[in-house]
């Protein structure tokens, strides 16, 4: 298949053209984009920041909440009227939302030119130039990822920290949630293909690495033979230039005492869990079909502190699930004192096409899911700000990643534990580890000087 398309790329020794990437959704979303980029590279598109000079227009987009499926048509619309400037410009939409949409794109958004799914991104520059050569809109959805998946190219955004996705998909059916039909089944790579992509980061200088996944503490249960993510991160853990190794979504369920003893033993694995509970309340969490009660969650958490006493434990959280009472709902924030979460991430329940719960009864009203929200974020605001409180005064490891958006004055960084840290310093540091001395802290960030 890439043998076709190079032959094609030889035809097209056009000067280079320009692709402007827009990206909503996950951090799986922003490794995609990468990888489009890398692909688009090879067809001779480099990426441009301006819209206004791009002659490929790409929309990666999330299907998580209705307001982020309207913010596409929003920005399609808007796109629409720059191409009508600047005819002979081509606009593609992908990922999760078209995925779901397929065909109907065309009729919702017209002015699209390439519709791709979550299954086919190495599919990409096919789908463009067939679009170019033809005229007409190409749309092209898989069911599912193919067997041989072909290691894809990348422009990596950023060159201290980088993406790296480990599993593909989701197994489970948790009643409000449209991935699993967007994204399909789960599909770890190999430890051999992962740990070779590390290495290739390592020998290009990058410092960082987070392994990505819907739910990434259930890597490896489909390989043969059987791994899990400790085994995983005790193989990156030889890799000393790897400063870091870090790991994004976990589900509590899978989280098992092998993966925090690796973390607590391999050197670069971060002390940093993201384990979404999304309700604090278990008749609620019964209903959203996620497998585990509270009291299994704080047996995890415990598990984790005992361990590692400093780790850091973040969640996500969903207010106004159908049918949820008041004191459903309470039992949500009571939680977010009893764990003290390092953060949260909250939503209001947003009913999403193929979730049975959309279909439910007792719907809560919108006005009351705000209200809930807004309640929950200002005790989840001063919970943060409790915890990153007692950092004030200590000594913490920061990966410079470059200047505050901000302050330029300060450099930005980030602890092992994932908190943003702001200090100054020079110009030099930035890629390189630094100590800082904690001064001040809000709920957000920390901010401290250089020991
Ligand atoms: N795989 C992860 C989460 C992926 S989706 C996990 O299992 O936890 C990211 C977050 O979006 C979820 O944790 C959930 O809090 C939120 N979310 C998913 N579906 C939603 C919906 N229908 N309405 C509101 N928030 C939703
Ligand atoms: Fe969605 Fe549940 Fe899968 Fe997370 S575990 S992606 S919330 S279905
Ligand atoms: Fe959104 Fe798709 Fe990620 S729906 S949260 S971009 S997997």
């Amino acid at each position: 298949m890439f043998g076709q398309l190079n032959a094609r790329i030889d035809m097209n020794q056009a000067p280079s053209k320009s692709v402007y990437i827009e990206t909503f959704g996950c951090q799986m979303n922003k490794s995609d984009s990468e990888h489009m980029l890398g692909l688009l590279e090879e067809i001779g598109y480099q990426p441009t920041l301006e819209l206004k000079e791009a002659d490929l227009m790409i929309l990666n987009t999330c299907a998580i909440r209705g307001g982020a499926e309207d913010k596409v048509f929003s920005y399609l619309g808007a796109w629409r009227r720059q191409k009508d400037k600047r005819p002979g410009t081509l606009i593609a939409v992908g990922v999760c939302v078209a995925q779901d949409a397929g065909e109907t794109m065309l009729q919702r958004a017209p002015g699209v030119d390439v519709v791709f799914g979550t299954h086919n991104l190495h599919r990409l520059p096919e789908l463009i130039l067939k679009a170019k050569e033809t005229g007409r809109p190409v749309v092209e959805i898989f069911q599912e990822l193919p067997d041989d998946l072909p290691e894809t190219p990348v422009v990596r955004l950023n060159s201290i920290s980088a993406w790296v996705s480990i599993i593909y998909g989701c197994d489970y059916n948790c009643t409000y949630c449209i991935v699993p039909y967007v994204r399909g089944r789960e599909k770890s790579r190999s430890m051999d293909s992962v740990a070779q992509e590390v290495e290739e980061l390592a020998a290009s200088g990058f410092k960082e690495v987070t392994l990505l996944g819907q739910n990434v503490t259930a890597y490896g249960h489909d390989l043969d033979p059987k791994v899990h993510l400790g085994h995983l991160l005790e193989r990156l853990g030889t890799m000393d230039s790897i400063k870091r190794v870090r790991f994004i979504t976990g589900h509590p369920r899978d989280l098992n005492p092998e993966i925090i003893d690796a973390v607590a033993q391999v050197p670069n694995a971060c002390e940093f869990f993201h384990l979404p509970i999304q309700s604090g309340d278990d008749r609620t969490l019964r209903r959203m079909a996620r497998g585990y009660k509270v009291d299994f969650y704080r047996k995890q958490v415990e598990q984790i502190r005992n361990k590692i006493p400093d780790a850091a434990i973040t969640t996500d959280l969903i207010v106004g699930f159908p049918g949820e009472t008041e004191q459903e709902f309470l039992n949500t924030v009571s939680l977010v004192e009893e764990i003290c979460f390092d953060a949260c991430n909250t939503a209001a329940y947003s009913p999403r096409p193929h979730t049975p719960s959309a279909n439910w009864d007792m719907q809560v009203p919108a006005d009351l899911k705000y209200e809930r929200l807004r309640f929950l974020n200002s005790v989840v605001t001063e919970v943060s700000h409790r915890r990153n409180k007692r950092h004030l005064g200590s000594t913490m490891e920061v990966l410079v990643e470059g200047r505050s958006e901000r302050n330029p004055e300060r450099l930005a960084g980030r602890t092992r534990t994932n908190k943003i840290v702001n200090f100054e310093g020079p110009e030099a540091l930035i890629g390189q580890l630094a100590q800082v001395e904690i001064a001040t802290a809000n709920a957000w960030a920390l901010r401290g000087a250089l020991k």
